[in-house]
């Protein structure tokens, strides 16, 4: 029995759906430019299927989301979700509805005139503080606006938040779109591996802070972890290393310390760079190279260098599963990219089970033109993170 089996939560294609008000909650988190448009269509993209699905069964549809993290009360034009309604409707060649509110009489009536095979798109959840502090009064006011219920926001599914948690458990019918199912069929290949099964991760990013909740845990199932981006500058300077300028979180010093002992001692081979690319800024077109034990003082390290690219590339013979979440380096810069970029290549020729998680991880594998050749990249970075180690999450909980 497959893990999405023992799950017992039905995809959008086992409700019945026709002329059924269906609210999609979708995870439309994606910077627009500043002439207020989508900059990366790939996650709008993801949900087409499910949207499409609705459609095609003549439902109303109705689409939630949020986007950024607005300041709660005024809607703000830099947070509207109106430029995604206007993609949707280039992508899906229909004319979409847009309310500038996502709850209340406005919203309601809305939905009312909605006619078998429209679409609305709501405004940014949250605009509403209620929506974050999963209030259940919020929850029914969007209930009232909804028959059938679709999770397809595997991104935003370990928040517990009135759209994610709190409005499913006021529904009846309810299931997950494709996308989710999609998330959820890939991510549960990794739970229940074992030291010794092959199992290997990349870890990437800023701040270790953001990534202990899920090194902890990982300790116990992989053989081996790589570490780059510039969560590496801590565990480095948690061994002594002196990396110049480059930014180390004090407060994860003792952590860092902590997640070395804790992997030597269970044979976990934890790998950190061993030389960088460096440069005065992040905008300087003017690199070098340095190891571990010449670092300038004033310089600082955006990349891994090429002797880490090459002690990780020949660290993945033997990989079977791999995780890899977060960049190894400051990508967006093509100076900084080399890295990320050959690292990615070497994943995509073994034979390894390859899961990528978050937005950043994804823009790196499409500079380095892998992102097909990905077993599978997450649409969530935080939220495939929390569900390998929960096997679980608060969104999908209330789906069953
Ligand atoms: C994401 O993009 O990771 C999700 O939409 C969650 O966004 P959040 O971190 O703002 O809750």
């Amino acid at each position: 029995m497959s893990y999405l089996d023992t799950l017992n939560v039905k995809c959008v294609n086992e409700l019945a759906i026709r002329e059924k008000r269906v609210f999609i909650r979708t995870d439309f988190n994606i910077p627009v430019d500043e002439k207020g448009v989508v900059t990366d269509m790939d996650r709008i993209m993801q949900t087409v299927p499910t949207i499409k699905h609705a459609l095609e069964h003549n439902a109303r549809v109705i689409i939630a989301s949020h986007t950024g993290t607005p300041e709660c009360g005024d809607r703000d034009a830099a947070y509207s979700l109106e430029p995604f309604a206007a993609a949707l409707a280039t992508i899906l060649e229909k004319d979409i509805y847009f309310f500038e509110d996502c709850v209340g009489m406005g919203a309601q009536q809305m939905v009312r005139d909605l006619k078998p095979g429209q679409i609305l798109v709501l405004e940014n959840l949250r605009f509403s503080e209620d929506e974050k502090k999963n209030s259940s009064s919020f929850a029914r006011e969007l209930a009232k606006m909804c028959d059938i219920y679709i999770n397809d926001a595997f991104g935003v599914s370990h928040r517990k938040e009135a759209s994610v948690n709190a409005l499913p458990m006021l529904i009846d019918t309810k299931g997950m779109g494709f996308l989710m199912k999609k998330e959820i069929e890939e991510l549960s290949k990794l739970i229940g591996l074992k030291r010794g099964d092959g199992f290997y991760s990349i870890i990437g990013g800023s701040k270790v802070s953001d990534k202990i909740s899920i090194i902890r845990p990982m300790l116990e199932v992989v053989d081996r972890i790589m570490i780059g981006g510039e969560m590496a500058f801590t565990f480095l300077a948690a061994k002594g290393v002196k990396l110049g300028r480059s930014r180390i979180e004090e407060s994860c010093l003792s952590v860092a310390k902590e997640i070395i002992k804790g992997a030597e001692a269970r044979g976990v081979e934890l790998l950190l760079p061993v030389d960088h690319v460096i440069a005065n800024s992040i905008d300087s077109t003017e690199t070098a190279v340095c190891s571990n034990s010449e670092f300038p003082s004033e310089m600082t390290a955006f990349d891994i260098g090429p002797e880490t690219l090459k002690l990780y590339i020949s660290k993945l013979e033997g990989c079977r599963e791999l995780l890899w979440n977060g960049p190894v380096g400051a990508f967006e810069h093509d100076a900084f990219a080399k890295g990320g970029i050959g690292l990615a290549k070497a994943v995509v020729n073994t034979k390894a089970h390859t899961v990528a998680g978050g937005g950043s991880s994804a823009a790196l594998m499409k500079k380095a033109g892998v992102k097909d050749k990905f077993s599978h990249i997450s649409t969530g970075g935080g939220a495939s993170l929390e569900f390998l180690r929960n096997n679980t999450l608060p969104g999908i909980d209330v789906l069953k």
